[in-house]
């Protein structure tokens, strides 16, 4: 062998091990230069599919490079840590318009879709471990997807990768670019949860005919094409009420959680009481809440809804995660994140029990407690700046009377609304507000462990 094809074979061994499917020829790595704006149609060319269109523009995904929270903290990660930052943030959120050298997405309208139909439909596969947009594309216009025998008049493939978790991983696990921190780890919680030991992917949740029905539903892929048992929407649904369908991702918050709250029926005036409030993660198949968790707004309020229609709060918790920066100062933002400060989620078919001290006021015959879990996209101070819409959810509620005495309870019993019908207003102001948390029993720290363990594993 001389040099020259020894150096060849070198070339050839690195290439295989460093990036298996490039070198087998699957697709390119989504870089700059890697495609042109011609190796992809805008939605509007997806005519045939007007009904999956429709769907995908009230996603989330149609308006990832123009939703201006996005832009909002992109201009500050800019103004703070410079272009390069910039231009990684918005490598998810357009794909198309790294590839095609348009960073900023304002070339060609494919690249203005963000997450659009053939970027998607154009993957050919992953490299290594899903995250931070390392997939393959092959932009020659082949659409891929689930069907094995496509019938289009168009260039169509069928592609296994479409119907699993690692598909949407690619995006929907965010690493930090320098650190490798875990800033978003939706794939990760879903791969060490229970929802992929028993096969159901982020398609048969997120992509199904309605919020809360699992899996693929019958219909045709186009219109006039064949019938068929598989067909998905291309609707996105997740959380974001305000700016991504309203009404759908109302639906899927709610059928997200259960709240459950345990308190004694009788309690003596002057007296107190624990209230016990389970949250459960009945819903979703990674934490709750997941994503972006560091934004994202879940909380659970529990208090004493007085008769004058106001509120006196018992207590407050707030799910979601704290990132540092190197120097161990919190919050941190994003692109300054270097570990995390704390994770207060609720992995999938975990709950999480707290307990609140209830006082039952001298002046009152009963009360009314609730415990409510609720929900928005982003802290409204981020919401103002971006000029968006961010309303509270109610994601689930549960609420109890309790009576000061046997007969107190069963006067009430005979009228349907015991506690609309009776009683001075104002009659439970005594309440202290905040009345203290007292413990949180029952913390599943075992799974959020095991959690972290899987998700350091993938890096
Ligand atoms: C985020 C990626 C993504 C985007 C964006 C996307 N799709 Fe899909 N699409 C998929 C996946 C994944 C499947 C297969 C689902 C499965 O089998 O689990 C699919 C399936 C399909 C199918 C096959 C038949 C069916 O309806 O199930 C058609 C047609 C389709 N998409 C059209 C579109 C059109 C048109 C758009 C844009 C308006 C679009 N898709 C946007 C990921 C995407
Ligand atoms: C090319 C990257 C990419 C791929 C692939 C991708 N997503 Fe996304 N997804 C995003 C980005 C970016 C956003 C956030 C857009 C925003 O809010 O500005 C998002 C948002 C979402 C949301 C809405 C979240 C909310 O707050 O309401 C859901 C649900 C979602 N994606 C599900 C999926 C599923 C399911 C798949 C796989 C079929 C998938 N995504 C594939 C990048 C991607
Ligand atoms: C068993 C059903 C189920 C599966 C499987 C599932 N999800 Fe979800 N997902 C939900 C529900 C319910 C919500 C709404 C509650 C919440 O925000 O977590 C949700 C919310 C989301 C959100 C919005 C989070 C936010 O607060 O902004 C994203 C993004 C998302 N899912 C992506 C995914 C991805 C990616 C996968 C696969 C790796 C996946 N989901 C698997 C049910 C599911
Ligand atoms: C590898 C893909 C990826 C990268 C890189 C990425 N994001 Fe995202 N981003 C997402 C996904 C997926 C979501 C949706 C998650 C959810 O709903 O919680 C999202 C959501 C967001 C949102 C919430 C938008 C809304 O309307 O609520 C903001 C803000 C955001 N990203 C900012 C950034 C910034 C700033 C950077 C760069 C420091 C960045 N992203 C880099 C994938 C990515």
């Amino acid at each position: 062998m001389n040099r020259r094809t020894r150096l060849l074979l070198l070339l050839a061994v690195v290439a295989t091990f460093v990036c298996p499917a490039v070198a087998f020829g699957l697709g390119t790595p989504v870089q700059p230069g890697s495609a042109t704006a011609a190796g992809f149609l805008p939605s509007s060319g997806c005519a045939c599919h007007a009904a999956r269109v429709t769907e995908w523009s009230t996603s989330m995904h149609a308006k990832s490079i123009v939703d201006t929270v996005f832009l909002t903290k992109v201009g500050e990660a800019q103004a703070e840590a410079g272009d390069s930052v910039a231009i990684f943030c918005k490598r998810c959120h357009s794909p198309i318009g790294n590839m095609t050298g348009d960073p900023n997405a304002s070339a060609s309208q494919v690249a203005k879709e963000g997450v659009t139909c053939m970027f998607c439909h154009q993957v050919t596969g992953l490299i290594g471990v899903p995250g931070n947009v390392d997939q393959l594309v092959d932009a020659s216009l082949i659409r891929r997807a689930q069907l094995t025998n496509p019938a289009a008049p168009h260039p169509a493939a069928y592609s296994k990768l479409h119907e699993s978790a690692e598909f949407c991983g690619g995006c929907h696990n965010v690493n930090h670019p320098t650190n490798g921190v875990h800033l978003e780890s939706t794939y990760a919680e879903w791969k060490a949860g229970p929802y992929a030991a028993e096969g159901t992917v982020c398609q048969d949740c997120h992509m199904s005919s309605a919020p809360g029905v699992i899996g693929p539903s019958t219909g045709t892929a186009c219109q006039g094409g064949a019938q068929r048992d598989n067909i998905f929407a291309m609707s996105f649904v997740g959380a974001n009420v305000g700016q991504g369908p309203a009404e759908a991702s109302t639906a899927l918050l709610k059928r997200a959680a259960t709240v459950e709250l345990d308190i004694p029926g009788i309690v003596a005036e002057g007296t107190s009481a624990t209230v016990t409030v389970t949250v459960s993660n009945t819903g979703a198949g990674h934490y709750l809440p997941t994503g972006l968790t560091e934004v994202r707004q879940m909380w659970l309020s529990v208090y004493v809804e007085r008769e004058d229609g106001g509120k006196t709060t018992l207590g407050e918790r707030r799910f979601g995660t704290v990132m540092k920066d190197a120097k161990g100062a919190y919050p941190a933002e994003m692109w300054n994140a270097a570990g995390v400060q704390s994770d207060d989620r609720i992995p999938p078919r975990g709950s999480i029990s707290a307990s609140y001290s209830f006082t039952m006021p001298s002046t009152a015959e009963r009360a009314k407690v609730v415990a409510a879990l609720l929900y928005k996209s982003v802290p409204d101070d981020l919401a103002a700046k971006a000029n968006v819409e961010n309303p509270t959810t109610e994601m689930a509620v549960s609420s109890r009377t309790v009576f000061v005495s046997a007969a107190a309870k069963g006067t009430a019993s005979g009228t349907a609304e015991p506690i609309e019908s009776t009683g001075k207003p104002g009659s439970v102001l005594p309440f202290v507000a905040g009345a203290v948390v007292l413990v949180v029993i029952g913390v599943i720290v075992g799974l959020r462990g095991r959690a972290h363990k899987d998700k350091t594993s993938l890096t």
